[in-house]
């Protein structure tokens, strides 16, 4: 089996983690810092947010060098020492790559508005009118009109899928294709066991079209996946296609392009069966999946660093999640919801456990977002995204453990209300108190990874139950795994499928459980049967 897929991925945010230096930002140095802990969590694979020089439009998101640090975060020196630190504890490193668009910051963009005829002019999309691709979507629904921008000097348009300040690169361009393998390359040879590719649908532009998934993006994807393979074997590519399942599938290719992708459209749906005490939802996205190659392997997560995105579900499903999970019209964002994992829980942490538990269970590497293992809250009052990207909370002490600095010169203030505040909700109270969310999301990571057969099991749903239970078998030749998920706020008792003694994995020591089980409240319990 490869790493990859019996992998415990955990997303982090360098500026948000651990701050080395005492200046109010994260960087190498305290992520450095950190690693025993991620280590002690389980975690197999930690994904870096972009670190590259960047003027933080939209949070790295917007690189003005691929080829360096931003100096808030280290030196490239930093980065190789982080990177070796990580391997010694047999841990792997991924970080984003994005290579759909760059920052306006960047030299090839500045030089390109410079004239019509300057040598960078084509690595970028240009147009006399805005006419071109009216097909096309528009993501950042909430700041932007268009996808085309007013060039003020050259009297042209560029072309955005996200904000104005990050121009798409030009793919049909050749020297570009070259130049982002180049780059992939350089930071592969850096040490790097692989990206997550970020917004890999909308490389090319056709007219009559939408403009995501066309032929030509794969194209330039197997080129990549090509490099990757014969230069850096073991290496993994991680895409990120928001997309459904029908056009998530060619992001796999035959083997031959994304080892993994993001399963978008599964996530909005675990929160959807939660909140109606319904399976079908998730039941019926999953059925909709094809079958993948054998090489490869989906993500699955519950939050991330971006809102809860809603742009996968129908318009009146859409609403009743923003109704449900976002009744203040400030926890909305573009077609999303920007709150964490605790808050829209509420704080349950039987809820909280329950949707790990179907995010460890179901088919899909499980990618945690850091500071969900501990239920941190967010602060709708940060502009943007940013109300989930505040410090991580380690200690109940000044600056919740993030940072030595004065408070006043903090990137974001630390989360300090009652409920989900530091003082209460912080890495050390939780590794102190047994029955802690940490302690059980650690549980969890290591009883999934010493299951195999949660990375490769056949997924068979328990169809004969009322609609609030989740039950689902995986199955391999010879061994069956059986998960059992309460959606609903009242116990329910359930006979387990005759035929076998199950065992229960959290506590194999256990005597063998009979053929009745209660299932508490949003409880779940995780069976081998044989
Ligand atoms: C997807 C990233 O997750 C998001 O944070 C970013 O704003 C866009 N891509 C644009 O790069």
């Amino acid at each position: 089996m490869n790493w990859y897929s019996n992998a415990i991925f955990y997303e982090l945010y360098l500026r948000a983690y651990a701050d080395g230096n005492g200046d109010g930002h994260g960087d190498f140095a305290g992520l450095r810092q950190k690693l025993d802990y991620l280590q002690w969590l389980g975690v197999d694979c930690i994904w870096l947010l972009p670190y590259y020089p960047s003027p933080l439009r939209d949070d790295g998101y917007d690189i003005a060098s691929f080829f360096g640090i931003n100096p808030t975060f280290g030196f490239l020196e930093d980065f190789r020492i982080t990177v070796e630190e990580i391997h010694r504890r047999g841990m792997r490193i991924i970080a984003d790559m994005v290579v759909n668009h760059t920052s306006d910051q960047h030299p090839w963009f500045i030089e390109a508005r410079r004239s019509k005829d300057s040598a960078t002019r084509d690595y970028y999309v240009w147009s006399p009118n805005d006419d071109l691709y009216r097909e096309a979507r528009i993501i950042f629904l909430d700041t932007e009109t268009s996808n085309w921008a007013y060039d003020e000097h050259t009297g042209e348009y560029y072309w955005h899928r996200f904000y104005r300040s990050q121009p798409d690169l030009n793919y049909d361009n050749p020297k570009v294709r070259a130049a982002m393998l180049e780059i992939v390359q350089f930071w592969m040879d850096m040490g790097l066991d692989g990206f997550r590719v970020d917004a890999v649908p909308y490389l090319f532009e056709r007219e009559g079209t939408n403009c995501e998934n066309l032929p030509e993006t794969h194209g330039f994807l197997r080129e990549l996946r090509q490099v990757v393979d014969e230069r850096y074997p073991g290496a993994v590519l991680l895409g990120e296609a928001n997309q459904w399942p029908q056009d998530l599938i060619p992001y796999f290719g035959d083997d031959d392009e994304f080892h993994m992708c993001f399963h978008f459209p599964v996530m909005p749906r675990l929160y959807m069966a939660l909140a109606r005490q319904d399976r079908s939802s998730v039941v019926d996205i999953l059925e909709q999946t094809p079958p993948i190659p054998p090489n490869a392997q989906w993500a699955t997560f519950l939050r991330n660093h971006d809102e809860l995105t809603l742009e996968m579900v129908t318009e009146e499903d859409r609403q009743f999640m923003w109704e449900y999970y976002a009744p203040d019209p400030k926890q909305r964002l573009n077609l999303g919801i920007r709150r964490r994992l605790a808050p829209l829980m509420e704080n349950d942490q039987r809820k909280i456990e329950l949707m790990h538990s179907m995010l460890f269970t179901l088919p899909g590497v499980p990618v945690l977002y850091y500071g969900d293992e501990i239920g941190m809250g967010d602060n709708v009052e940060l502009f943007d995204r940013n109300g989930v990207r505040t410090p991580m909370q380690w200690t109940p002490g000044e600056n919740a453990g993030f940072s030595q600095t004065h408070p006043s010169n903090l990137y974001a203030p630390v989360i300090n209300d009652p409920i989900y505040g530091y003082k209460t909700v912080n890495v050390l109270n939780q590794q102190a108190a047994r029955d802690s969310l940490l302690h059980r999301v650690r549980q969890m990571i290591s009883t999934r990874k010493s299951l195999p057969i949660l990375a490769q099991g056949r997924l068979e749903w328990l169809d004969e139950l009322p609609p609030e239970a989740l039950c689902f078998w995986r199955t391999t030749v010879g061994e069956r795994f059986l998960a059992l998920h309460n959606l609903s706020d009242e116990p329910f008792d359930l006979y387990l499928p005759p035929g076998y003694t199950y065992t229960d994995t959290f506590n194999p020591e256990a005597d063998p459980i009979d053929h009745t089980i209660t299932l508490p409240a949003y409880g779940y319990r995780w069976l081998m049967a044989e």
